[in-house]
C-alpha cells in the first residue's frame, strides 16, 4: 500500500510504477485527528445519557432521506427497528453499485469518521448487538482505511473488538439491494427477498436489522453536532437540503457536487465549470441508469426526490451522467440494459429474460416500440426487486424523448 496525497490520476500512475498495484490510499483524516477537533464527543454524550427519540427528532426534523436511493426518511427507520424485540442489527449499505454513482467513495477516502460515528450514534439508537459494514470490494483503499480506523476505535475503546464486523462484497450489483446484501452477509448468494416482511423486522439471520447507506450515515453525525439546520436551512426550488451529486460525462471538472437538493442539470453543469470545449448539452441521466435518460430540453427540472416522479423517472442515488451532442440516447439506452442483463440475479423470469429480450430488441435498427413497451409492463409489474422493475426506465424513456434514433 501506498500513502499519497489525495489519489490524483497522475499520483495513481507513479504508486503503480513504484509497484502499488492494490490500494492507493489518499491523505485522509484519522482517528487521532478526528477525535482531537472533537470526534466522537456526541457519541459519548449518547451514550452517557441521551435520548434517542431526541436524536430521531433532529433527523426527522432536517428532513434527511436515504441517501442509497430510495429516499426513504432516515429517522422513522428508526422506530421501526426499536419497535421489535432484540437482538437487533445495524447493517451498513456500503456497495456503491450504481454506475455513475461514487459519493460513499468520496466521503469515505476523506472523512471515514463522520460515517463511522453516525453509525454508532445509529447502533446506539436502536440498541444494536453489531454493525455489519457491506463495503465494495472494488473500493480497496475505503476497506483498509476502514480497517486502520475501527482498530483505532477498538484500541481507543468506543467499541469492543468485533462490534463492527467489516464484510468485503465481491462484485455482484445485486448485492447493493438490501434483502440480497443481508442474505449475502449471512454467506448465502445475493438473491433479493419478497417484501414484506421489511428488513426492519426481519433482517440478518431473521433479526430485525436497521439499513443505512453511507452517506445517510455521514450526515447524521453532522445533523447531531451541528443541527438539523445543517440540512433544512438550505432552500431552493421549493427543495430543501443538500444533495452529492455524482457527476460524469462531457463536463470540464466531474466529481461529487454538494449542491442544494433542488438543483436542476443547469445548476449542476454550470457547478462542473460547464461542457466540455466543442460538446453541446444533449441529454443526461438524473440518478442511475436505472433513471434513463432525459433530453437538455428538460433541463429545469429540479433534481430530487419526488420532482422526478411526473417525469417517470427519479434521483435515487444522484447518479448524473451528462450526454453531448457527440452521444448516442440509444447506444446509452443499450449500454444500460446490457448492464441490467448481466448483473440479473435470475431469479425472476420477468428480469432474467426480460433483460435479455430487450437488449436483442434494442440492438435491431429499428425498435419495435410495440413489443419493447408491453416488455417494460411485464418486467416492471412482475420483476420481484428493483433491478427488473426499473430496467425499462431506459427503453421508455428513449422511446419517448429520443424517437428519431430508434426509427
Ligand atoms: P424502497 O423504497 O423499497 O426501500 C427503501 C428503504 O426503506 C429500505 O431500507 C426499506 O427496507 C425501507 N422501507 C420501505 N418501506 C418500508 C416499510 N413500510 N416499513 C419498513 N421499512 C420500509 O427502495 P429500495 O429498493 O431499497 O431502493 C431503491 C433505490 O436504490 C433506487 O432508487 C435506486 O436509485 C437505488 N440504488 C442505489 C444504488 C447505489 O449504488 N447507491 C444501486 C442501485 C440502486
Ligand atoms: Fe433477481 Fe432481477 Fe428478479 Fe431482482 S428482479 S430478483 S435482480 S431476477
Amino acid at each position: 500500500h501506498a500513502h499519497i496525497d489525495h489519489a490524483t490520476p497522475e499520483k495513481v500512475a507513479e504508486a503503480i510504477a513504484a509497484g502499488h498495484t492494490h490500494a492507493v490510499i489518499p491523505d485522509y483524516e484519522t482517528y487521532e485527528t478526528y477525535a482531537a477537533a472533537g470526534g466522537y464527543t456526541r457519541l459519548r454524550e449518547l451514550r452517557a445519557g441521551g435520548d434517542p427519540e431526541g436524536v430521531q427528532e433532529a433527523v426527522l426534523a432536517s428532513g434527511l432521506r436515504g441517501l442509497g436511493g430510495a429516499g426513504f426518511p432516515s429517522g422513522r427507520k428508526w422506530s421501526f427497528v426499536r419497535a421489535e424485540p432484540g437482538p437487533r442489527y445495524l447493517a451498513v449499505n456500503g456497495d456503491e453499485g450504481e454506475p455513475g454513482t461514487f459519493k460513499d467513495r468520496y466521503y469515505l477516502e476523506r472523512t471515514p469518521h463522520l460515517f463511522l460515528e453516525g453509525m454508532l450514534i445509529a447502533a446506539w439508537a436502536v440498541e444494536a448487538e453489531t454493525c455489519f459494514i457491506y463495503m465494495r470490494d472494488e473500493y480497496p483503499a475505503v476497506l483498509e482505511i476502514l480497517r486502520r480506523e475501527i482498530a483505532a476505535l477498538e484500541e481507543a475503546g468506543i467499541v469492543e473488538p468485533g462490534y463492527i464486523d467489516l464484510r468485503r462484497g465481491a462484485g455482484a450489483y445485486i448485492c447493493g439491494e438490501e434483502s440480497a446484501m443481508i442474505e449475502s452477509i449471512e454467506g448465502k448468494r445475493g438473491l433479493p427477498r419478497h417484501r414484506p416482511p421489511y428488513v426492519a423486522q426481519v433482517g440478518i439471520f431473521d433479526r430485525p436489522t436497521l439499513v443505512h447507506n453511507v452517506e445517510t450515515l455521514y450526515w447524521i453525525t453532522k445533523i447531531c453536532r451541528e443541527g438539523p439546520e445543517i440540512l433544512a436551512s438550505t432552500e431552493k426550488n421549493g427543495r430543501k437540503g443538500l444533495r452529492s451529486y455524482s457527476v460524469s460525462g462531457r463536463v470540464k471538472n466531474p466529481g461529487v457536487h454538494l449542491l442544494p437538493a433542488g438543483s436542476t442539470i443547469t445548476d449542476i453543469i454550470e457547478a462542473c465549470g460547464g461542457m466540455l470545449d466543442g460538446h453541446a448539452f444533449k441529454a443526461y441521466q438524473p440518478g442511475g441508469p436505472s433513471s434513463g435518460l432525459l433530453p437538455a430540453s428538460m433541463a429545469d427540472i429540479p433534481l430530487d426526490f419526488d420532482t422526478l416522479q411526473p417525469h417517470d423517472t427519479f434521483i435515487g442515488s444522484a447518479a448524473v451522467v451528462v450526454l453531448s451532442d457527440r452521444d448516442s440516447a440509444r447506444e446509452a439506452a443499450l449500454n444500460m440494459l446490457r448492464f441490467f442483463e448481466d448483473e440479473s440475479c435470475g431469479q425472476c423470469t420477468p428480469c432474467r429474460a426480460g433483460c435479455e429480450k430487450a437488449v436483442k430488441l434494442m440492438e435491431a435498427d429499428k425498435w419495435d416500440t410495440g413489443l419493447l413497451e408491453e416488455l417494460s409492463q411485464v418486467m416492471a409489474d412482475a420483476s420481484i426487486c428493483g433491478l427488473g422493475q426499473a430496467a425499462p426506465n431506459p427503453i421508455r424513456l428513449t422511446i419517448k424523448h429520443f424517437p428519431e434514433e430508434i426509427s
